[in-house]
């Protein structure tokens, strides 16, 4: 028997290892279990999510820069090529920078770990298989699910990571290759479709709906569409892909319809499927335990982390809400503080939400679809960065900001953002938002010139239609 402790966390991602470092701070003393097969730390997010694409975006992005974007300001580069080992390996030294980061930040907070698979014998009670072999008991009065979500596969269609892939296998290919084509027009398939075309793939997206990030302002996802267009994307909008031929040298694609109905084949060196996440509980005992899931499978909680078993607690991708490591880690902080009687909580309607292609996208709070399905009334404002003097003076216009606002109150109900850097923008707003602040507030606030940020500014004065700069 292990020593004590009072919480055992399974899963080390940014819910399960933001809550232990939390934790600790508080005075609880926790062991987190994390069954990666590297025996690293950190969870979807920094060894295969956030941290590695994010490293292909930025070097991707910067080698599309010296073909396209040097030229015109005067610096000439000739024949940038890509070698595409580094550009993996500068990527992997991010990950590995990283992870090993999240075991200095457990010894610091004096957090234990262990590698292994966890499995919930009894409330206050957790086996883990060893990655190393054997099995070993840990108890304790309190246990976290961290253990994040899985991809999903298409009925029929079988991931084999290196043909036909997931974002994991997206991140390590060997080779460009000459076609790509992405099963699902949502953030994974335009990061990672992104970061291939930039280094010299066809890139075709196919996508169920009638438009792609279906969950974003369809405003932002119609001239977010029109963009990655102009750089070279290809869209089948309306589509499903109904199998995928992997017996020749390439792969034969059948597209078809949403609806169904005839439809054609194209051919492919690799398919990307990133049509959504499922939570993960596979062998983790839910039902033995009684822990009650929903028709999703995800965990059910209430407001304050809790299962429907007492001393068991859920946090992250594994419980309902947007699969965003920053959510994991907010609901990590509320749920140890409630676990120590705490008033922690967490806005779910100010989770700020980006896509870090070139321009990005970003966003928080409520779409203009979701204000009217829901019958209240909004004022907006809207500024375009033509007219941004340092996206001007960049050359970077593409894109533009809208502020969405109560028609009575002026309170900022949500803040769309296509451009370049607006994922350094929008935390503001998610500031504002916790203040409850007003348009007028953004408005009235000094912002620095020239910077990207004024065009927000701009976009909340016009709320009350005093835009000075358009
Ligand atoms: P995870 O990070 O999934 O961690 C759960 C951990 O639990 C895993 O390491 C798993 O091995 C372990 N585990 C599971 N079951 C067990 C068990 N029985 N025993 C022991 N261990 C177990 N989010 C963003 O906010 N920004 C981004 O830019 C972003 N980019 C992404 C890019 C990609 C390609 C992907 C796939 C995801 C991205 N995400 C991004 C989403 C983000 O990775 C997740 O929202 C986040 O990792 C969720 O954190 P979590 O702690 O809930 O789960
Ligand atoms: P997603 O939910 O963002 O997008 C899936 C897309 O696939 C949707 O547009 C959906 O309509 C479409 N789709 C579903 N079934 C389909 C089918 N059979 N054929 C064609 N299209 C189909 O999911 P994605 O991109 O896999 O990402 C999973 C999650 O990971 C995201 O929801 C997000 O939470 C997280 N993530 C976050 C990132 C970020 O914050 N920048 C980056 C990458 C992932």
């Amino acid at each position: 028997m292990a020593a004590p402790y009072d919480v055992i966390v399974i899963g080390a991602g940014p819910g399960g290892y933001n809550f232990a470092i939390r934790a600790a701070q508080l005075g609880l003393k926790a062991v987190v279990v994390e069954k990666r097969k590297t025996q690293t730390l950190g969870g979807t997010c920094l060894n295969v999510g956030c941290i590695p694409s994010k490293a292909l975006l930025h070097a991707s992005e910067l080698f599309d820069e010296a073909n396209h974007g040097f030229g015109k300001m005067g610096i000439e580069v000739k024949g940038a090529e890509v070698n595409l080992p580094d550009m993996l390996a500068f990527k992997d030294r991010a990950v590995d920078g990283l992870t090993k980061g999240i075991e200095f930040l457990f010894k610091k907070n004096k957090i234990d770990h262990v590698f292994g698979a966890g499995r919930i014998e009894a409330p206050g009670k957790v086996e883990v298989e060893l990655t190393g072999g054997g099995t070993e008991t840990f108890e304790a009065k309190n246990i976290v699910i961290a253990t994040g979500s899985d991809v999903i596969s298409l009925p029929g269609i079988e991931i084999d990571e290196e043909r036909i892939v997931s974002s994991t296998g997206a991140l390590a290919l060997a080779q460009v290759p000459g076609h790509m084509i992405v099963v699902g027009g949502g953030v994974i398939g335009l990061e990672l479709g992104s970061v291939w075309r930039r280094l010299g793939a066809q890139v075709t997206v196919v996508e169920f709906l009638d438009r792609i990030t279906p969950e974003m302002d369809g405003e932002v996802s119609k001239q977010f569409q029109r963009i990655l267009k102009k750089q070279g994307m290809e869209f089948k909008l309306n589509s499903k892909v109904a199998a995928i031929d992997s017996s020749g040298k390439t792969l034969k694609v059948a597209v078809e319809p949403a609806e169904g109905g005839d439809g054609e084949e194209l051919e492919a060196d690799v398919a990307l499927v990133s049509i959504g996440r499922k939570p993960y509980t596979e062998g983790l005992g839910l039902e033995h335990a009684g822990v009650a899931t929903d028709d999703r499978g995800r965990v059910i909680v209430n407001e304050h982390w809790q299962t429907n078993v007492p001393g068991i607690w859920a946090i992250g991708d594994v419980i309902a809400g947007p699969m965003l490591a920053h959510k994991a880690e907010d609901e990590a902080v509320a749920c140890a503080e409630r676990m120590v009687g705490k008033a922690g909580h967490v806005d779910h309607n100010i989770i700020p939400n980006v896509i870090y292609t070139y321009p990005e996208v970003a966003a928080v709070g409520k779409t203009e679809e979701q204000l009217k399905a829901e019958g209240t009334k909004f004022k907006k404002g809207k500024f375009p960065f033509a007219a941004n003097s340092r996206a001007k003076s960049n050359d970077t216009t593409d894109g533009f900001i809208k502020v969405l606002a109560d028609a009575a109150t002026d309170r900022v109900l949500g803040v769309h953002m296509v451009g370049v850097n607006v994922s350094e923008m929008i935390a503001e707003v998610a500031l504002a938002m916790e203040f409850g602040a007003a348009a007028e507030d953004i408005a009235r606030t000094c912002h620095p010139h020239p910077t990207l940020s004024e065009a927000l500014r701009q976009a909340a004065m016009d709320v009350d239609g005093w835009a000075m700069q358009m």
